[in-house]
């Protein structure tokens, strides 16, 4: 197969790209008075603005083209259907199945997958019930108060994103707690102050060999008995979610303590699974059903929507153009809603662990950049700080504006207090999207009275690209959407590409040698190093001050 460079649909993209790339979005809105409502879509309760990007109809028309031009509704369909598309690892991708209904059936090497994911999702619902209502009581017989997940990469980022997201319609009388990091000081702080007899731990690990969450269960493990000082009280205060049944089993989590997953669902892709238990214990069996019912809409639509019309689709092949065309190799995910605050890290795992890869699936170069670096803070805050890069700077940094039209806070009642305060966060969304796509001028400015040396230092130049979608408010169904939106533009960007958007070597790499010189920090300074001279300086670098 040809290069991707080199097909004659990426061809007529970069054609494309010579005759329109200079055209300022100015003039794009001046010639069709219809575009802010042309350049739209909506789907699953979500409205998608993408006429601030810098497109014309061709260009959607050529990007389109491009798409078939790489099979993609085929490769979708592969991916539901559960074929092995994550080929360096042999393995199906059906994070899809997660949230299919109980009604069907999906049959991946003569079971039906649905029918398990159904018989855990009844499982979890059992378990966090009892939790909510006090009937799962600790080791003294008093209820919990206190969960800690722990885990990492995608055993935590979505958990912790879906708690703080849905922490509105979280049982308050129970605090969530997420310990990520290797660093001592997490759990140590996580656990400062509990008592260990109403704490849950939920180990998260779909591999149970990941070395960061097994140190920090077995740490855990230790404060745990310290305080209630009996093996026995291992069952009532940890559970375990993982594919890897064994070693939980050799941890001492009770096989009906341990919430199986599978191979099939990535790490990244994981939340629907249990590895969401922690957001189903805050918010309920009934609203974490409603998240997979946000994220099946976006599926089916994602599923039958034809191109033009398919929003994960269409954010996919924008974020292609941004990336390839324009040279933007930073992508800015901006939610004006504090609740989302952990939404662009999450997205960092997701898109970069995705489709930071550098080789097609036939092992060929891709011959052009992949995936962008992602990043972002909820608005407004990130005003003050690195919006100013966003209007002036030299760098381009498409933005995707995520906001909503009602707050959660004022639901109670009509407080205008909190009202006004919605109306001013959102204010300052609409107004950055218009002010990164138009900018101001310097006969604007000259015609304002600015004085002539200040002219070009006020000059922003506008044309910058941006997203906005909108939304009623911030709900579980609403958040299932909005993770699966980005999950399939993630994986439609995969497709142009012809990546593996489903592997991690890179990171496993970086896995084994961690472990490598973690022998060697602990051994005698006399034991001969064969790294490189900075790793070798480090090291003993870092005995020595020990
Ligand atoms: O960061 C690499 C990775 O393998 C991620 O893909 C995964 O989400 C994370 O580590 C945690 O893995 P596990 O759930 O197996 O502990």
């Amino acid at each position: 197969m040809k290069a991707l460079n080199a097909r004659p649909a990426w061809l007529a993209l970069a054609t494309h790209y010579a005759q329109i790339g200079s055209t300022h979005l100015r003039d794009l809105f001046a010639a069709d008075p219809e575009r802010g409502t042309r350049f739209v879509l909506e789907a699953a309760g979500l409205y998608l603005d993408y006429s601030k990007n810098r497109i014309s109809g061709e260009t959607i028309g050529l990007l389109a083209s491009l798409a078939r031009d790489c099979d993609l509704y085929e490769r979708i369909a592969a991916m539901f259907r559960g074929e092995l598309i994550n080929t360096t690892e042999q393995r199906a991708v059906l994070h899809t199945a997660l949230r299919a209904p109980a009604c069907e059936q999906l049959w991946v090497g003569g079971v039906d997958v649905v029918a398990q994911v159904h018989c855990v999702l009844d499982r979890m619902s059992i378990f966090s019930e009892q939790i909510r209502s006090g009937t799962w009581c600790g080791h003294t017989g008093k209820p919990i108060r206190h969960v800690i997940n722990i885990g990492i990469g995608g055993s935590d980022l979505g958990p912790v994103m879906a708690y703080d997201a849905l922490k509105h319609y979280s049982q308050r009388n129970l605090e969530m707690k997420f310990v990520s990091n290797v660093d001592g000081t997490a759990l140590a702080e996580a656990t400062h102050g509990l008592k260990a007899e109403q704490t849950l731990f939920i180990i998260c690990s779909k591999s149970f060999h990941t070395q960061e969450t097994l140190t920090n269960a077995l740490a855990a493990r230790a404060w745990s008995l310290s305080q209630l000082g009996d093996e026995a009280s291992v069952v009532r205060h940890f559970v375990a979610i993982s594919t890897n049944t064994e070693a939980t089993a050799a941890f001492g989590i009770a096989p009906e303590q341990t919430f199986p997953l599978w191979d099939w669902v990535g790490g990244r892709y994981s939340m629907a699974s249990a590895i969401g238990l922690s957001t189903m214990i805050a918010i309920g069996p009934a609203r974490f059903r409603d998240m997979l019912a946000g994220m099946r809409a976006m599926d089916e639509h994602f599923l039958h929507a034809p191109i033009e019309r398919n929003m994960p689709v269409m954010m996919g092949l924008l974020a292609i153009w941004n990336n390839d065309f324009l040279g933007a190799s930073t992508q800015a995910i901006l939610p004006y809603e504090q609740y989302l605050s952990r939404f662009p890290a999450y997205l960092q795992q997701l898109t970069m662990e995705s489709n930071g890869k550098h080789v097609t699936c036939d092992g060929a170069a891709v011959g052009c950049d992949t995936s962008p670096v992602v990043w972002g803070e909820p608005g407004t805050n990130g005003q003050h700080s690195f919006y100013q890069l966003l209007h002036q700077g030299t760098r381009l940094v498409p933005c995707d504006f995520i906001g909503f039209a009602h707050s959660l806070i004022p639901c109670q009642g009509d407080d205008r207090f909190f009202d006004n305060q919605h109306d001013l966060l959102m204010a300052n969304l609409i107004a950055a999207s218009e002010a990164l796509a138009f900018g101001k001028t310097a006969s604007e400015l000259y015609a304002e009275g600015t004085e002539e040396a200040l002219v070009p230092h006020r000059v922003v130049g506008g044309n910058r690209p941006s997203n906005t979608l909108l939304a009623m408010r911030l709900s579980p169904h609403t958040l299932g959407a909005l993770v699966a939106l980005y999950e399939h533009s993630v994986f439609t960007q995969g497709v142009i590409w012809d990546i593996d958007s489903f592997d991690q070597w890179g990171v496993e790499f970086g896995k084994v040698l961690a472990g490598l010189v973690l022998a060697e920090l602990t051994e005698s300074e006399h034991v001969a190093l064969a790294h490189d001279s900075s790793t070798n300086a480090l090291i003993r670098k870092y005995r020595h001050l020990q």
